[in-house]
C-alpha cells in the first residue's frame, strides 16, 4: 500500500511544490485547502506537472473539525503535513487575533483529529521568523525564539503546544521544519507563487514589477545595520523546500516526540541584491523606492542548516540566480498568475 498524506494549505505556494514531489515519489496525497490565498488551478497544475492527479481535494477551514473528521474518515491518512496558515508578517500586526484564530486554532484542530483518527505522524510549517530580533547570524535551532510579530508568534506557540502534546502523547512522531524564506518556482514555470491581491512578500512582488503588473517595488527601509542598510533573508528555493519535506517524511520514525530543524541555505541577500539578481534573470530594470521600515520586520536572519545536514545528510542546492530565473519563468509564462 502506497502511503498516503494529508497536505493541508496544498493549494498553496509550497505546498503545490511539495504535492508534485510526494506524487513523483510514490505517494498518495490528499489535500484539505480553503484557498484563502490559493487558487484550485493549483492542483490542476500538481496533477499536470508530476503526471498523475491527487487522490482527493478538500475545501474546508481546519478549524472546522467536522469537515476534518470526514476527510480523515474518506482516507487511511499516514503522514500529516501542515502548510495551511497565514503568513504575512505586515497583515498579522494588523490583525493579530485572526492569525492566533487561523494558525494556532486550525493547528489544534488538526491534532484534535489527528489524535481521534490514530495518526501520528506530522510535519508542520514553522518560520524563521521565530527567532525574531538575532543578536549574530547564523541561527542554530539552539538560539532562543523571540518573535517580533504577531505571525510568528503563532509559529512559536505552534511549536510548544506541539512540544508538549509529544511529551503527554509519546507516540507522535513530529518535525516543525523552521524555514527561512521560500522563494521561487517549479522549473516548468506551470507552478509558482501566486498570491491573492497585493503580494505581501518581496519575491513575488518583484516579479509583478518585472512583468508590468506593478510600478514599483517599495524597498522596505534602509538603515539596517547590514552592508547596503536593506534588510538581509536567507532565500531558499521552494523545489528545495519541497525535497526537504519529502525527507521529512522519510525520516520521521527516526526519533520519537518533537524534533526542530531549520530549512535554509546559510547565505543571506540583502532586498537590493535580490533586485539585481531578479534584473539579470529577468533582462528587465526593476523600479523601486526605498519607504520606511515594515512594523514587525527584522535586519538580518540567516540560517545554520548544519543540523538539517547532519540528521539528513542533505542541503539545499539552488542558488540565488536559479531562485530568480525560475520565478520569472512562472511569472512570464502566467502573466496574471492562476486567474490567466
Ligand atoms: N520587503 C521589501 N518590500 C516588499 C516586501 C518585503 O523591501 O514589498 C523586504 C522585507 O522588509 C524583508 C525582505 O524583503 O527585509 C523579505 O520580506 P518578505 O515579506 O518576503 O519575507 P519575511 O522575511 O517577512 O518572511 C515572511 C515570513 C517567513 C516566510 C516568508 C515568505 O516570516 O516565515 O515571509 O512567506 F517564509
Amino acid at each position: 500500500m502506497p502511503t498516503t498524506v494529508l497536505v493541508t494549505g496544498g493549494a498553496g505556494f509550497i505546498g503545490s511544490h511539495t504535492c508534485v514531489e510526494l506524487l513523483e515519489n510514490g505517494y498518495e496525497v490528499v489535500v484539505v485547502d480553503d484557498h484563502s490565498n490559493s487558487s484550485p488551478v493549483a492542483l490542476e497544475r500538481v496533477a499536470k506537472t508530476a503526471g498523475r492527479p491527487i487522490a482527493a481535494a478538500y475545501r474546508a477551514d481546519l478549524r472546522d473539525r467536522g469537515a476534518l473528521d470526514s476527510v480523515f474518515a474518506a482516507h487511511r491518512i499516514d503522514s500529516v503535513i501542515h502548510f495551511a496558515a497565514k503568513k504575512a508578517v505586515g497583515e498579522s500586526v494588523g490583525m493579530p487575533v485572526a492569525y492566533y484564530d487561523v494558525n494556532v486554532g486550525g493547528t489544534t484542530s488538526l491534532l484534535s483529529a489527528m489524535h481521534a483518527h490514530g495518526v501520528r505522524h506530522l510535519v508542520f510549517s514553522s518560520s524563521c521568523s521565530v527567532y525574531g530580533n538575532a543578536d549574530k547570524v547564523p541561527l542554530t535551532e539552539q538560539d532562543p525564539p523571540a518573535p517580533t510579530n504577531p505571525y510568528a508568534s503563532t509559529k512559536w506557540m505552534c511549536e510548544q503546544v506541539l512540544a508538549d502534546t509529544c511529551r503527554h502523547l509519546p507516540e507522535l512522531r513530529v518535525l516543525a521544519l523552521r524555514y527561512f524564506n521560500p522563494v521561487g518556482a517549479h522549473p516548468s514555470g506551470l507552478l509558482g507563487e501566486d498570491p491573492r491581491g497585493v503580494p505581501n512578500n518581496v519575491m513575488p512582488y518583484l516579479a509583478q514589477v518585472a512583468v508590468g503588473r506593478r510600478e514599483r517595488l517599495s524597498v522596505f527601509g534602509d538603515d539596517y545595520p547590514t552592508p547596503d542598510g536593506t534588510g538581509i533573508r536567507d532565500y531558499i528555493h521552494v523545489m528545495d523546500v519541497a525535497e526537504g519535506h519529502r525527507r521529512a517524511l522519510e525520516r520521521l520514525n527516526d526519533e520519537s516526540g518533537l524534533r526542530v530543524l531549520n530549512l535554509g541555505t546559510g547565505v543571506g541577500s540583502s532586498v537590493l541584491e535580490l533586485v539585481s539578481a531578479f534584473e539579470q534573470a529577468s533582462g528587465r530594470p526593476i523600479p523601486y523606492e526605498v519607504t520606511g521600515r515594515r512594523a514587525g520586520d527584522v535586519a538580518e536572519l540567516v540560517a545554520d542548516p548544519g543540523a538539517v545536514k547532519e540528521a539528513w545528510n542533505w542541503a539545499a542546492t539552488r542558488d540565488l540566480s536559479a531562485m530568480c530565473r525560475d520565478a520569472w519563468r512562472f511569472q512570464e509564462l502566467n502573466p496574471a498568475g492562476y486567474g490567466g
